[in-house]
């Protein structure tokens, strides 16, 4: 499976945070935002990496990230010129999904609860047709919003309704078998211009073949896209590893627990950091788990 993050966009509720720096690369807690959701794909398996974002900001990307060798991945990168919509990621990424599965997740989407990384594997074994994952929220005429039947197959799906047929919103994780790249090429835009991820997952919804995972709500999925939701997700993070001393989406960690590094790659890794507390923390792990 291979996997895609999109992290394009304009961050216009967060201006002028993002006049000159993109969203994803905001601090969240100690860590750039885009470790986060770059932390779900590894967590899922998934080793090779596209990452879409918009002509200015993909060099900071790529400062950041690099190929992604050290990490034991292969990242790639990908221009999205402007916001053409979230299922645009499947155009732009068509040649790297090639003849696999895929993954998307949104660049700004914070998700973090117990045994995560099992529930990620085992849905990313079987995916037929499409798997959308939902989280109980008390606003869902803000989101998507899934209804589903007892076996968790999606029966109907709205864009942000007014009346809200249950209140589980649809986040910004997805797992599409390879139909995903043919039918993005044929939903067409909506009236505002874009390629809308609804209407990629409606075709699925009519062929009897999406189906959506309950998250629950032991599990978190923080919003980073006002200030006050963002200061919100940093304090999140900060009090969890504050208490519990362990962090939340260090990717060298996640690398190492993986099999993608050894030990002594993490620990280089975190030497490279050692003035942070947060370079420490890599060293230690890589020392704990050697
Ligand atoms: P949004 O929150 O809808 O948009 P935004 O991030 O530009 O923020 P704002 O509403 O404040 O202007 O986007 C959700 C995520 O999807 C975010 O990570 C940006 C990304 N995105 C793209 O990369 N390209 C797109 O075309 C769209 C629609 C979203």
């Amino acid at each position: 499976m291979k996997g895609i993050i999109l992290a394009g966009g304009s961050g216009t509720r967060l201006r002028p945070l993002t006049l000159a720096v993109s969203k994803q690369l905001l601090p969240v807690g100690d860590k750039p935002m885009i470790y986060y959701p770059l932390s779900v794909l590894m967590l899922a398996g998934i080793t090779e990496i596209l990452l879409i974002s918009t002509p200015a900001d993909l060099v900071q990307f790529r400062r950041l990230l690099g190929d992604g060798a050290h990490l034991g991945l292969r990242l790639s990168y990908a221009e999205q010129p402007h916001p053409g919509g979230i299922a645009e990621a499947f155009l732009i990424g068509a040649d790297h999904i090639g003849d696999d599965e895929v993954a998307l997740v949104l660049g700004d989407n914070i998700f973090h609860g117990l045994r995560f990384s099992d529930l990620l594997l085992e849905t990313a074994r079987e995916v037929d047709g499409c798997v959308l994952f939902g989280y109980p929220v008390h606003d869902p005429e803000r989101y998507g919003v899934a209804e589903t039947d007892g076996d968790g197959r999606l029966v109907s799906i709205a864009e942000k309704p007014a009346k809200p047929r249950s209140n589980r919103a649809v986040t910004g994780l997805y797992f599409y078998d390879n139909d995903v790249v043919n039918i993005a090429k044929n939903i067409g835009p909506s009236p505002r211009g874009e390629l809308e991820i609804s209407g990629v997952n409606q075709v699925y919804l009519e062929r009897g073949r999406a189906r959506l995972v309950d998250l629950g709500r032991g599990f978190a999925w923080l919003d980073t896209g006002t200030p006050e939701s963002l200061l919100q997700a940093s304090l999140y993070v900060g009090t969890l590893e504050a208490r519990q001393g362990v962090r939340i989406a260090c990717i060298e960690e996640v690398a190492l627990r993986m099999g993608l590094i050894d030990a002594a790659a993490c620990h280089r890794l975190g030497e490279a950091m050692a003035g942070s507390s947060y370079g420490r923390y890599v060293m230690d792990i890589a020392g704990e788990l050697a």
